[in-house]
């Protein structure tokens, strides 16, 4: 099955290194099912269970029943009361490759051929994200949920369905919808919990200020927060669900005791007709139905005959990954007609209907060689791992962030580790723990040095801080960071101003701080004669500097390198204050009277302005031509007052973060499902089935284009 793993060929050897992987990958899934803790990088796993199965298979007196490939999850051992899932929670095949990918889908198709003239048995493909989250089952009995369970060792799972029913997503009686018919007698949907990506971001933040331990990652921020005692905490977490299949299904009749682990389900024949308008025939028309029941199911899915576009569909979405507001690792590739999937089959483990198609990893893990710190812009020092460079999805790695000392020790990375990296869209590549079997004898818990790596000033913890400062102003690094942000794209934006030139600048005395970046048009000549500058180069920059001068408050505010202030928290202080002066003078209650500013950034802003020498420096600013102003609020500022957006598939010019956002500041709402409410539904690549609901209901569907003219004036075509 798999060209780069080495089986032997001797049965003694195969054995022996079957014994040895075999603990290894049973602890791996019983620290990432049941403890939410993985011990070591998805990628490194599939790696060590692909050469398992492959020992298997050359070796088959390997596969034993007792083989961790014979089981699927992890078996439970739980806290939370046992569920027996009337239809196994089955897992999913992998594939690597486009060819391994096609080989599948052949495989499938000639499974289903009859051999017999006429017949066209050719399959559909129902496309799918494979969503990095906590498999769930929710069962439904008359329409009401009647409980929520984990996959568990996929037979039985974890009673979760309190936790379950704190989430918005997650509907206790299932909407007659535009069905108007009853509900199925008893249902099993089956889906995926998740942590929407960004509100993982922010809690992880949160969570490295506040000095607490970070979450891996978004799926075990998920698992964690679903597996608390008290449902009240879980209904703190945003939770969000999708459904993606469907377990025991009775459309109508007394319904089996779901509590009875020999319960009997009478199971419809998907060969015969649809009862009433519940048709469950076809897996497409099975997530219309959720759709119309008000289950949620994601929109970006893709229903083809065509072989070529389920690549296509794989290769868009490997390029756009970080996309969708959940985390994905794959594309999950399906069978659409249950008939056709009930002539497949399954084995123990998997089905021969569905296969998975796995991104290729945002982990590795590499050595740990060094840990170094970095004194930032606000004088925050941060501690970084420097690791054996290795590519993560096509970007080398040499190195990545460790936030603090605290996390440092949380995670217990130490020096001659190995460790796993994890890079996730844009964000800077972080640690994500040591992989415990590989540590060298002798290795040490890492501290903080008592000293600024840059200036020699002792470091500082203030009470209640997760980091350590260096408050010295005048710290050289400290310095190049500020002038490096200044120009930099959230702040002033002046093109040519980056970490090379603010080191260059600083490095042959031409500024000594942020404002005489003002004044270098009277250095031009100094410019010029600087090692590799030309007079373009040079008077490119001039003219970026000059234009920034007109940037608006905001932007400036942000170059100010104050802690705390990020562009958001900026546009609200600019807009309040209206401009640099009263701001400077405003005390941190005024700061914290406005909506969206909390007590921490007030303060910190106004012990900024408390500095003589800061307001010095915005003194100097001002005299050098620095506009000190708020902009006036643009035109177009409230156009979506009222309207309710919803943005399917993808967009040329907006990632999904950015359309939202444009919504949001003209005052609108960017939803994320249609209902009749729905002002308008943008539809770009690769639409979801939103776009169908949107025409079954009526709401006006736009191309980006008319977005565009939609944000522009606040008018529909
Ligand atoms: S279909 C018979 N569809 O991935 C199993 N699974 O690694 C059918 N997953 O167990 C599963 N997104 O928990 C399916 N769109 C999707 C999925 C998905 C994520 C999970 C699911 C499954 C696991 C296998």
């Amino acid at each position: 099955m798999d060209d780069d793993v080495e089986v032997p060929g001797d049965v003694a050897a195969a054995r022996e290194r079957h014994d040895e992987l075999v603990p290894v990958l049973r602890d791996a899934r019983y620290r990432y099912y049941v403890l939410s803790d993985p011990a070591m990088a998805d990628a490194e796993f599939d790696v060590r269970w692909r050469e398992l199965l492959a020992l298997e298979e050359a070796h088959p007196s390997l596969a034993t029943a007792t083989s961790p490939t014979a089981e699927v999850g992890a078996p439970v051992d739980s806290a939370f009361p046992p569920h027996r899932h009337l239809e196994p929670m089955l897992s999913l095949d992998n594939v690597f490759s486009r060819e391994d990918l096609q080989a599948w889908q052949e495989r499938a198709a000639s499974g289903l051929a009859t051999g017999r003239e006429g017949d066209d048995l050719a399959p559909t493909w129902v496309c799918e994200l494979k969503i990095d989250g906590v498999a769930i089952s929710l069962t439904y009995v008359d329409g009401v949920l009647a409980t929520a369970a984990t996959r568990g060792d996929g037979t039985t799972g974890e009673t979760v369905t309190q936790q379950v029913l704190t989430m918005d997503d997650v509907p206790y009686r299932l909407d007659a919808g535009s069905d108007g018919g009853d509900p199925p007698a008893l249902v099993e949907v089956r889906g995926e919990i998740y942590y929407p990506v960004e509100a993982f971001e922010a809690m992880n933040a949160a969570r490295v200020g506040a000095g607490e331990q970070v979450f891996a990652n978004p799926r075990n921020a998920a698992s964690g927060a679903l597996r608390q005692k008290d449902p009240s905490v879980t209904a703190t977490r945003p939770l969000s669900l999708w459904i993606h299949g469907i377990g025991a299904l009775q459309l109508a009749g007394d319904a089996p005791d779901v509590d009875d682990p020999d319960a009997v389900v009478d199971t419809p024949d998907p060969t015969e007709e649809a009862v009433g308008t519940t048709d469950f025939a076809t897996h497409s028309a099975f997530l219309d139905w959720c759709g119309r029941v008000g289950l949620p199911v994601a929109g970006e899915t893709l229903v083809t005959d065509d072989t070529d576009e389920v690549w296509d569909f794989v290769d868009h979405w490997t390029s756009h990954r970080h996309d969708p507001t959940y985390e994905i690792d794959g594309v999950v590739v399906k069978v659409d007609d249950l008939a056709q999937r009930q002539v497949l089959g399954t084995t123990s483990r998997a089905p021969r209907w569905a296969i998975a198609y796995k991104m290729p990893p945002i982990e590795a893990t590499t050595l740990l060689r060094d840990i170094e710190i970095n004194t930032g812009r606000t004088g925050r020092v941060t501690p970084f791992a420097v690791v054996e460079p290795v590519t993560v999805s096509g970007v080398t790695i040499t190195y990545a962030t460790l936030h603090n000392e605290i996390q440092v020790h949380a995670k217990d990375v130490r020096i001659g580790d190995t460790v796993s990296v994890r890079r996730a869209g844009d964000v800077i590549p972080e640690v994500v723990g040591p992989v415990l079997s590989e540590r060298p004898d002798g290795a040490e818990t890492w501290h903080m040095p008592a000293d600024c790596p840059s200036c020699g000033t002792p470091l500082v913890r203030p009470e209640g801080e997760g980091h350590h400062f260096c408050e010295n102003v005048d710290c050289p690094n400290r310095i190049l960071e500020s002038l490096s942000h200044f120009g930099g794209r959230k702040a002033l934006d002046i093109e040519g101003l980056g970490y090379k030139t603010a080191k260059l600048l600083l490095d042959e005395g031409l500024v000594a701080d942020l404002a005489d970046v003002f004044a270098l048009d009277a250095r031009r000549d100094d410019l010029v004669a600087l090692e590799g500058w030309k007079e373009k180069s040079v008077d490119n920059l001039l003219a970026g500097i000059e234009a920034a001068k007109a940037q608006p408050l905001d932007r400036l505010l942000v170059g100010l390198n104050i802690r705390h202030l990020g562009p958001t928290v900026a546009k609200l202080l600019a807009g309040a204050f209206g401009d640099m002066a009263a701001l400077a003078t405003a005390d941190a209650e005024a700061m914290s009277a406005i909506d969206g500013i909390g007590p921490v950034i007030g303060e910190a802003v106004a012990a900024f302005f408390a500095v003589d020498r800061n307001r010095a420096l915005v003194d100097k600013m001002r005299d050098l031509g620095v506009d000190m102003a708020a902009d006036e609020p643009a035109a177009t500022a409230d156009v979506l007052v009222d309207m309710s957006i919803v943005v399917t598939g993808t967009l040329e010019g907006f990632s999904r973060t950015e359309a939202k956002e444009a919504i949001e500041s003209r005052g609108g709402k960017a939803t994320s499902s249609v209902s009749g409410r729905t002002t308008a539904v943008v539809v770009g690549d690769s639409p979801g089935s939103k776009a169908d609901k949107a025409r079954d209901l009526d709401v006006p569907i736009l191309d980006e284009a008319a977005f565009t003219h939609l944000l522009d004036t606040g008018e529909l075509p």
